[in-house]
């Protein structure tokens, strides 16, 4: 598959196969997620790989905020990404100050875009996911064990699809660029 085919055929999948993803098949992901591009090369992200279904189970019904939805989504993947980093370093100079008034946006910023390596780089290989948004980040790190200094940035379900899913639409290029 090359970028361009990539990029445009991949969907958030949300209902999933039975099918275990193997941890050698989840390394190949990360290997290709780790090339994103971070805040002056900072790479402060890190992948908690949770492929217990009770500790998956306990995430989907005790960590998304009452929201069925994802809860639904959660219970029914091969596996559960769990986006972590390390606070701190991420738009921060050395000694601890902001370096640009975005301030610790870039945290996420460098989440963000090191979820949509990841889910590019698992549709590649055949794999559906979803980025979620709409969780409890401090019930997520309780049930993981997280250490101190690291937040929960997003919680990434994976599996193979159970069916395709729909196309999305998408506002044509002329109503999303400017020139100036
Ligand atoms: C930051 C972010 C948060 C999201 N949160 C959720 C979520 O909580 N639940 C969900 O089902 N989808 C969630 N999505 C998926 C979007 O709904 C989806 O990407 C969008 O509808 C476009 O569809 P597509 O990914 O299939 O192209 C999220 C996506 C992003 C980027």
């Amino acid at each position: 598959m090359d970028a361009i085919e990539c990029i445009k055929t991949r969907r958030s999948v949300r209902a999933y196969k039975e099918d275990a993803i193997s941890r050698d098949t989840v390394k190949e992901i990360i290997d290709l997620a780790r090339m994103a591009p971070t805040w002056k090369n900072s790479q402060t992200l890190r992948y908690v790989v949770v492929d217990n279904k009770d500790v998956i189970k306990r995430i989907a019904e005790e960590a998304t905020l009452g929201f069925e939805h994802n809860n639904g989504i959660i219970s029914k993947c091969a596996a559960l990404v769990v986006l972590t980093q390390i606070n701190g370093r991420c738009g921060y100079e050395k000694d601890g100050s902001f370096t640009t008034s975005k301030g610790a946006g870039w945290e996420m910023f460098d989440a963000g875009v090191a979820a949509q390596t990841f889910c590019l780089a698992a549709h590649e290989k055949g794999i559906g996911s979803c980025i979620l948004g709409i969780f409890d980040d401090k019930k997520v790190a309780e049930i993981i064990g997280l250490e101190e200094g690291k937040t929960v940035a997003t919680l990434i379900p994976i599996g193979y699809a159970e069916s395709a899913p729909n196309p999305t639409p998408r506002k044509e290029v002329d109503d999303l660029l400017s020139f100036i």
